[in-house]
């Protein structure tokens, strides 16, 4: 089974393990890729949705792990007990979203040893919840599918100090790591804030000057960071 570079960088931060168990399975590809690796012995598939988890039952059984992967239809994280899990993955939704089930579902995370997310916008909301939170950020990785690229963050509970926000954003490791696609998210995210100031200027709204500084100081950050890319580089 060959997975696309998104859900293989999700797989990737996954560590050998008894449980997996992936929040808004959908299809299902990553805890069968993962059982039938052998890299995990069993998986719980669970969503929201009865027609996603129909898909991931269809994929499951197509690949004979009806014993190894249970499916379960649930709102976030309600559909497990604590410590069922070693690793839980929350993958293509919004990073409000995931921050909202952590949020509601926190008596579910304990216990759990890794925790690995693909927030797909909003990943600064993820890794700040998650430092607040009592997990620690140890590492973080990119995958490009056409012009876009995904972030996908690796947690486990520990200690972190609060972050320096600019690295919310952009993650720290990713930076420490040099990784090779850093410098296109650097582009993408110096893009969307060219866009947010050129908004901001024209924005007769209460606090967009105040929003404009901020915007402007994050814009300058980045691009210092870019710099120091580009003579990592040569
Ligand atoms: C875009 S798909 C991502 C599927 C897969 N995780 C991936 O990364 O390819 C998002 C899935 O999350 C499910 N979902 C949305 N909200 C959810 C929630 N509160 N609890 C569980 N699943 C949810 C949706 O039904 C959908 O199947």
């Amino acid at each position: 089974m060959k997975l696309k570079p998104r859900l293989s960088a999700i797989a990737g931060l996954v560590p050998e393990g008894d449980t997996v168990a992936d929040i808004g399975t959908d299809h299902a590809y990553i805890p069968v890729f993962l059982v039938k690796s052998g890299k995990v012995k069993r998986g719980v598939a669970s969503d929201v949705r009865k027609g996603p988890l129909e898909k991931a039952r269809e994929v499951i059984k197509r690949h004979r792990l009806e014993d190894r992967i249970e499916t379960r239809l649930g709102d976030g994280l309600e559909v497990l007990k604590a410590g069922e899990a070693d690793t839980i993955v929350v993958a293509g939704m919004g990073g409000v979203l995931i921050r909202n089930l952590f949020e509601a579902g926190k008596e579910a995370l304990e216990g759990v040893k890794r925790l690995v997310l693909q927030p797909m916008n909003a990943q600064e909301v993820v890794r700040e919840w998650l430092v607040k939170n009592g997990f620690e950020i140890v590492d973080e990785t990119l995958a490009r599918e056409r012009e876009r690229i995904y972030q996908v963050i690796a947690a486990q509970p520990g200690h972190q100090q609060t972050e320096d926000p600019f690295y919310y954003e952009i993650g720290r490791v990713l930076i420490e790591k040099n990784h090779p696609l850093l410098p296109d998210l650097l582009s993408s995210k110096e893009k969307e804030y060219k866009k947010i100031i050129a908004g901001l200027k024209i924005s007769g709204k209460a606090g967009a000057a105040e929003r404009l500084k901020e915007y402007e100081r994050r814009l300058a950050r980045l691009q210092g960071v870019m710099e120091a890319c580009r003579m990592r580089a040569t």
